[in-house]
């Protein structure tokens, strides 16, 4: 549907006028200018510039009138006017602002190939002015004074497929614009493509992404705090987003903190995905995006069936937030209101607070529909109350105890959800659904560890359940995935496929049949081990299930092949943040303090929690991944064992280690236990602080490592010179003072100084906990004249040799 029509009124206005190039660098155009051809218009700041621009792999020349950054090569187009009607004569096209208000692109022939919507007030014809402002915004100034009430026409209020800072996505009924972003058809051709991201009025705000008319992913209705379903959404200093929702508009819209930092928020068409970009070091970062994990998938489980991607099966009954664009939304009331509306309608099938600050008092939203699209997050916090009949309730509490242990638990802790959570009534909780076992789906997480995460439906289950499931869980057979299986999804280990070399082999990323994608770690042949140990190993290591581990999901042995196969890791490992000079701006310290504590629950698990003491013996910032939810998961647990423990191999005396982060009584004497953990551990907390290696960091004029360096600033009273100065003042200095200390705990020479990682995750999350004064740092070998590189150490007989160099 081209607008192709000649327009003899706006001829007579241009016919005559003589048209001024816009000069140099200007941001606006004026009734006597234009723009054309290769001239642009670029903001005052030089941020944006704005012109015609022809996408790559285009063959018939065809022109688009958009925006991108001035700065990027490329360029990265954020916004196009004409995305359907393309100037095609291999002419430029020319952009003009007629006397009546509206923006036009014309052809060669001066045929209208787009045109702005209808000004939103009266222009005075030769006062006003388009100018290109440094958010990205192309405004119609109806007097040429650029302020807000003179606004007739913005780009802001027609987005393409970005969204940058400051622009809203939602509807905005006074002004009747719906603002959504669909995505580019395909790389070459801006025209609508096949993805959708838009608010889906009704109900609590939510916004969906759509293929066609199918619902792919929905971001979980706001309640009053977050969008349910993205849990990892979260303002923070340098990242704010709103979700406004009143009669006139209802939007969301999102700003950086740093003003300088580059943002969008695109919906990719290619990928399917909607995406966060920031420009760092020369280049796109895309740090956070959904769907990722087929639980981000609309309505997956089905109705009354959630998903969790730390089981498996994927699917099952209850508790995320369901969709509610279906329920209704109930005003503030009295005490015990939404509940009495759910048991006077016959209906009813559940209901939770509308905003979660006011609790159900403030307006709740009750479903009178299946409950679709529910996922079990392990941050979020909202209760939601489910109807139950009486009868339902007895008939569950009856069948825990008959079935199959795994599943009693999993029955016993729905009873307790609902039991606890409950009603009465007609109604059902949940239609039981299994899905076929897979092989490597045997190692089905418990409900949820860690009695501190926060659940999103407060799980209540008591102790009893936990050991339950732990019983449960010894049978599970060994997860074995056929080599063939591993070979297809990482192209026959291919170059490309390799993400990293660590000291055990290097790792590949793949994927399986099912399209999961996984790390696959290729154990080196020096490691082998017979085949019955090795599987009890990783049967072992399977067994560890913690949200800050990395998952085991299975293991391959064929002939000398050993292979361990995890989950991937999205944001790869915590080096690649806290030593890379642009990614280290986008940990804050709030985001720094949660991955020191998450590496610490995550150690204390190993240490103190686990069936089996674990000790990693070789944690370090490399070792530690990071989510697509930047959550910190130790990586490489266990496997230490396999290469020595009490086995009678060749191996017997290897101990793994990485200069920097060994503690020395472990370096010197190869004496390990947990307190060297606990070195390691300080080390990396120091490290995470400054964003300075260990290793490598040498104050010049003062002759220190960086231990010293901190032990120094400590005693002058000066540990706020630590902190990464890419973190500004917002800095939350008693966490920080509380962190150095810990850490300078950590690494005392003496280990029995040093705490074990149950009072390090006291001393961390409890402002009132008394934390020791810390005692002059252990030092390690390795000194000035140690070059950067991390060096895994294999120590035999106390003989000290580098063996490997290890990059990962
Ligand atoms: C603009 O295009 C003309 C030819 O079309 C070319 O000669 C000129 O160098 C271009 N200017 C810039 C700044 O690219
Ligand atoms: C434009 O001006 C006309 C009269 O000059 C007036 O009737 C109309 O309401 C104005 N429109 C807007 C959007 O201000
Ligand atoms: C997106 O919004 C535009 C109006 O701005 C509308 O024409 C279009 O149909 C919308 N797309 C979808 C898929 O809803
Ligand atoms: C879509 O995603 C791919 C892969 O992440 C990326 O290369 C491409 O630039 C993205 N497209 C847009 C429009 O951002
Ligand atoms: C939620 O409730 C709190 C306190 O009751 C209130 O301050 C806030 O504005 C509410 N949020 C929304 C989006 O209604």
């Amino acid at each position: 549907m081209r607008a192709r029509r000649a327009c003899s009124l706006l001829l007579l206005v241009l016919v005559g006028a003589t048209f001024l190039v816009p000069s140099a660098s200007t941001d606006s155009i004026g009734q006597a200018a234009s723009i054309s051809g290769n001239q642009t218009l670029v903001s005052a700041g030089g941020v944006f510039q704005l012109g015609f621009f022809t996408p790559p792999g285009t063959a018939d020349g065809r022109s688009y009138l958009g925006i991108w950054y001035a700065k990027i090569p490329g360029p990265t187009v954020v916004w196009v006017a004409n995305r359907q009607n393309p100037v095609v004569n291999s002419s430029p096209g020319v952009l003009r602002l007629t006397a009546d208000g509206h923006l036009v692109i014309l052809d060669r022939q001066n045929v209208i190939m787009w045109s702005s919507a209808a000004p939103t007030r009266n222009v005075t014809a030769a006062a006003a002015t388009a100018q290109l402002r440094d958010d990205g915004n192309f405004v119609l100034s109806a007097d040429g004074s650029g302020s807000d009430q003179s606004v007739a026409w913005q780009s802001f209020d027609y987005p393409t497929d970005t969204l940058l800072p400051g622009m809203k996505l939602g509807v905005d009924t006074k002004a009747g614009i719906t603002r959504n972003i669909t995505s580019w058809n395909t790389p070459s051709d801006p025209s609508p493509g096949a993805y959708t991201f838009k608010l889906v009025p009704g109900g609590l705000p939510e916004f969906f992404l759509f293929r066609g008319d199918t619902m792919v992913y929905g971001s979980g209705p706001f309640n009053g705090q977050m969008l349910t379903g993205a849990p990892a959404l979260r303002s923070s200093e340098d990242f704010t987003f709103e979700v406004v929702s009143d009669p006139g508009e209802t939007y969301y819209s999102y700003s950086i903190g740093v003003s300088s930092l580059l943002s969008r928020f695109v919906v990719n068409g290619t990928e399917g995905q909607l995406q966060r970009f920031v420009w760092i070091n020369g280049g796109w970062s895309n740090f956070w995006y959904y769907p990722t994990d087929p639980c981000d998938s609309y309505a997956k489980c089905g109705a009354f069936g959630y998903c969790n991607t730390d089981s498996n099966p994927l699917c099952s009954c209850l508790p995320r937030v369901p969709a509610a664009v279906a329920a209704a939304v109930e005003p503030p009331g009295r005490d015990g209101r939404c509940r009495q509306v759910c048991l006077t309608d016959c209906g009813c099938r559940a209901y939770a607070a509308a905003n979660v600050s006011g609790g159900v008092n403030g307006g709740c939203v009750v479903w009178a529909v299946d409950l679709l699209d529910m996922r079990q997050f392990s941050t979020a916090v909202q209760d939601v109350y489910i109807r139950l009949a009486q009868s339902e309730i007895d008939a569950l509490n009856a069948a825990a105890n008959r079935r199959h242990p795994s599943k009693r638990v999993l029955i016993a802790v729905l009873v307790t959800v609902c039991g606890v959570l409950l009603l009465l009534a007609v109604g059902y909780c949940c239609i039981w659904r299994t899905r076929s076992k897979r092989r490597r789906s045997e190692m089905a997480a418990p409900a949820r560890s860690g009695a501190d995460d926060v659940l999103p439906f407060r799980v209540r289950k008591d102790q009893r359940l936990d050991e339950e499931w732990n019983s449960a869980q010894k049978d599970v057979d060994l997860p074995l995935i056929d080599l063939s299986v591993i070979l297809a999804g990482t192209d026959n280990f291919a170059a490309h496929a390799k993400i990293g070399e660590g000291g055990f082999g290097p790792v590949y990323r793949g994927k399986l049949e099912d399209g999961q994608e996984v790390a696959v770690k290729r154990l080196s042949q020096r490691s082998m081990q017979g085949v019955v140990e090795f599987k009890n190993e990783v049967k072992l290591i399977a067994k560890l299930q913690h949200r800050n581990l990395v998952r085991l999901l299975g293991c391959c042995i064929d002939e000398d092949e050993r292979i361990l196969v995890y989950e991937y890791m999205h944001n790869q490992s915590l080096d690649t943040f806290i030593f890379d000079e642009g990614k280290r701006r986008l940990l804050r310290w709030q985001k720094r303090f949660e991955i020191i504590l998450g590496i610490a629950r995550g150690l204390q698990y190993l240490h103190e929690d686990s069936r089996f003491r674990i000790i990693h013996r070789d944690l370090k910032a490399s070792n530690v991944l990071l989510d697509r939810n930047m959550v910190p998961k130790i990586s490489d647990f266990g496997i230490a064992r396999m290469f020595g423990g009490d086995q009678t191999t060749a191996y017997t005396a290897k101990v793994i280690g990485t200069y920097g982060y060994m503690s020395p009584e472990y370096a010197m004497d190869g004496v390990f236990s947990m307190k060297s953990d606990v070195y390691s551990f300080g080390v990396l907390v120091l490290e995470i602080i400054t964003g300075k290696r260990n290793r490598g960091f040498y104050e010049e004029e003062l002759d220190l490592n960086l231990l010293r360096y901190a032990w120094m600033l400590w005693k002058e009273g000066r540990t706020v010179d630590l902190l990464d100065d890419v973190m500004d003042g917002s800095s939350n200095y008693s966490e920080v003072l509380r962190c150095v200390q810990v850490g300078l705990l950590c690494v005392e020479v003496q280990p029995k100084n040093r705490p074990l990682m149950s009072s390090v995750v006291m001393m961390l999350v409890s402002e009132n906990a008394t934390v020791p004064e810390p005692n002059e740092p252990g030092v390690n070998i390795g000194g000035k004249n140690t070059s950067d590189t991390e060096s895994s150490l294999s120590l035999t007989a106390n003989n000290v040799t580098i063996t490997a160099i290890d990059a990962r």
